[in-house]
């Protein structure tokens, strides 16, 4: 397989259908966990990656599969591009979870399901978030029509038109398929080939991976000698990593002494990247990569990683306690049946805050109108003027507010 050259992110109400139609797509269902397959719903980030290919016979849509062999005439298709998929939850509980995939979407698939009206309460914050963070290349999926009548599919195509007007979703096309039974998926990967381009990327600048995923792939009880270093997955946004560079992540580690708490960068050795299935000996930005380290795996169990970010030493961003933010609030609090006005930002009200793939929460030190100070409960490292989602407490739940720039 060769290496994915870009993230497609599967966002949308819960239940829609995103990770069945991944697996649709590329064989893999990403809902591993033993606690999301016990509830049926997916819990983390979820990772896959497939490569398009194109019959050389056949009239489209239906010479576009994800098949070696044409599935309709037998011919040997050809490769067009490796794609990596970003499945997100769609359970109003894993905001937080979805806007951190987000940060590394280059486009999205917004899956909608036909057999429920449309807009239910995540597509419309999920379709909300990709606003904010400023994700244009969108399809829309009308997923599930092998359950409803012709009629209702196009009554639902015309609800699905209403309620993306004005959006950034717009002029997005809509695709009706059904992941389960696959039908028109083929459509769907000439769509995705004509609306998710491949972006272009700065591969002269040194390397600057978002962490999403972080593990420790050891089974329990292997002896020390044959234990593998702890591996971080994500997505390189510039330069080019290649086994045996130094790799330094931050914010690192949390240290406390003499009841004072830092953030310690941590340093180490790549030993293995893997793209696209295979080992490789550079990685390009674009897909989503793991990569094989030196750490002691204990550091990088269970996702403890996730929103830091790794490059090489002294090349990444400033580490973070307080952010100033230059505010651009919501009119209304989306994904809630009542949708309340947004008020403005408070001094000491919690705020919960996505920077990149890092979800942390602090509580507000001074806010004016358009500008408001955070002091960080976990530090991120992050750019001057990248972007923040902002999200509030309502209710019992963190909802999408706005967005803040980072200024020094
Ligand atoms: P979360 O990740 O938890 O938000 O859910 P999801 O959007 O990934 O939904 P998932 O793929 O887990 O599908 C939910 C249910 O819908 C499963 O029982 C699927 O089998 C079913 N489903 C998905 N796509 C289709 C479809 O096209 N037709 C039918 N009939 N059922 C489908």
């Amino acid at each position: 397989m060769s290496q994915p050259c870009v993230n497609i992110g599967m966002v949308g109400h819960v239940d829609h259908g995103k990770t069945t139609l991944v697996s649709a797509l590329s064989g893999v269902w990403t809902d591993t966990h033993s606690e999301e397959m016990k509830r049926g719903i997916s819990i983390r980030l979820g990772y896959a990656d497939t490569t398009f290919r194109k019959c050389p016979n056949c009239p489209e849509p239906q010479c576009y599969t994800v098949e070696k062999t044409c599935p309709g005439c037998g011919e040997a298709s050809e490769e067009l591009r490796t794609v990596s998929f970003v499945d997100a939850p769609g359970h109003e509980t894993l905001m937080a979870t979805m806007l951190s995939g987000a940060a590394i979407m280059d486009g999205a698939i917004l899956v909608i399901a036909a057999n429920e009206t449309c807009p239910q309460p995540q597509t419309k914050e999920h379709l909300m978030a990709l606003n904010i963070i400023g994700i244009k290349n969108i399809v829309i999926v009308q997923n599930k029509i092998d359950l409803v009548p012709k009629e209702k599919v196009i009554e639902h195509y015309h609800q699905i038109k209403e309620f993306v007007k004005g959006t950034v979703a717009e002029d997005a096309p809509i695709v009706p398929i059904s992941a389960q039974q696959n039908i028109n998926v083929d459509a769907l990967i000439m769509t995705m080939e004509e609306k998710i381009p491949t972006p272009v990327h700065k591969i002269d600048k040194p390397p600057h991976m978002l962490i999403a995923r972080s593990f420790d792939i050891n089974k329990p009880g292997t002896p020390i000698k044959k234990i593998t270093g702890g591996v971080i997955g994500g997505t390189l946004t510039e330069g080019i990593l290649h086994p045996g560079d130094e790799l330094e992540v931050k914010p690192g580690r949390k240290v406390e002494s003499d009841g004072m708490t830092r953030w310690e960068p941590i340093v180490t050795k790549v030993s293995l990247v893997v793209a696209g299935k295979d080992n490789v000996e550079e990685a390009t930005p674009g897909g989503l990569l793991a990569v094989g380290t030196t750490l002691d795996p204990t550091l990088t169990k269970s996702d403890s990683l996730t929103g830091q970010v790794a490059g090489l030493p002294g090349t990444l961003p400033p580490t973070r306690d307080d952010l100033k933010l230059e505010l651009h609030l919501l009119e209304r609090v989306v994904g809630v049946s009542d949708e309340e006005v947004i008020g403005p930002i408070k001094t000491s009200e919690p705020l919960m805050l996505n920077v990149g793939t890092a979800t942390t929460v602090g509580v507000v030190t001074s806010a004016r109108k358009d500008i408001a100070e955070v002091k960080l409960k976990r530090p991120v490292c992050a750019e001057g003027e990248s972007m923040v989602a902002i999200s509030r407490r309502v209710g019992s739940r963190w909802r999408l507010i706005g967005v803040g720039v980072i200024k020094d």
